[in-house]
């Protein structure tokens, strides 16, 4: 069988006295779509934070393209999101006084990667979000679902291990949101990469390979 990519054991998380979740035990292999459902306030936010190294569990194990997160230092968590993750955040998390365009070649830039090709890649997912036109803008010049698409972008330029995605079409029409999760779907399926897709949308779900819940108690078959 072929190493997952990603494998959570056992996690508990609670901020101060109020617990969040416990026992959450996943893994997805390459290439596996996964969607996550779960209540509003029920921790998915914080798990895939946690996933990333941003934030931390009180217990269990988190393997991430073959290394334990918790026990890595900053610089080496720093590393590891560089070189095998995108995430697309809830809250998009663009740079305001990068371009558009720049925001989505950071990833490359962070990796090394100048140039033409690399500047090709950038046009190019600008141009499968639909934004080929708009990557001189700033972000404070975008729409909301606009932004949403950008974070996108760049979550998928360099073509990470990973993708982390949090509600990734919460700001979208119908058709659009359409649209992305087939550009998500597309890559999955072209390089390899597991994408855990954080959902509320039934149609977003039901184009995933599993679905999976979210409860204070762990993660269930959804
Ligand atoms: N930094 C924080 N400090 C304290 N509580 C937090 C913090 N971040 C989130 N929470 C709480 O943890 C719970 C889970 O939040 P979140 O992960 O954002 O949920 P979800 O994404 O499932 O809606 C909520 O009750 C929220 O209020
Ligand atoms: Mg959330």
């Amino acid at each position: 069988m072929t190493e997952p990519v990603l494998q959570l054991r056992g996690l508990r998380k609670a901020y101060a006295d109020t617990p969040v979740f416990d026992g959450v035990s996943l893994a997805l292999a390459p290439g596996e779509f996964v969607a996550m459902l779960g209540e509003s306030g029920v921790g998915k936010s914080t798990l895939l934070n946690c996933i990333a190294g941003l934030d931390e569990v009180d217990a269990g194990d988190i393997t991430l393209a073959g290394h334990a997160v918790r026990t890595l230092a900053e610089p080496e968590r720093a590393r590891l999101r560089r070189e095998h993750l995108g995430f697309v955040f809830q809250a998009f998390h663009l740079l305001p006084h990068l371009s558009v365009a720049e925001n989505v070649a950071l990833p490359l830039r962070l990796l090394g990667r100048h140039g033409a090709v690399a500047d090709a890649a950038v046009q190019a997912l600008l141009a499968a979000v639909g934004l080929g036109a708009l990557g001189g803008r700033s972000p404070a010049q975008l729409s909301g679902g606009q932004l949403q698409r950008v974070a996108l972008a760049r979550a998928l330029v360099h073509q990470p291990r990973l993708v982390l995605a949090d509600e990734p079409t919460g700001n979208l029409d119908p058709a659009t949101a359409e649209k992305m999760i087939d550009l998500l779907q597309a890559q999955v399926r072209a390089s390899g990469t597991a994408c855990l897709l954080v959902t509320h949308s039934a149609s977003a779900a039901a184009r995933a390979d599993r679905v999976v819940r979210l409860t204070a108690q762990g993660i269930v078959p959804g």
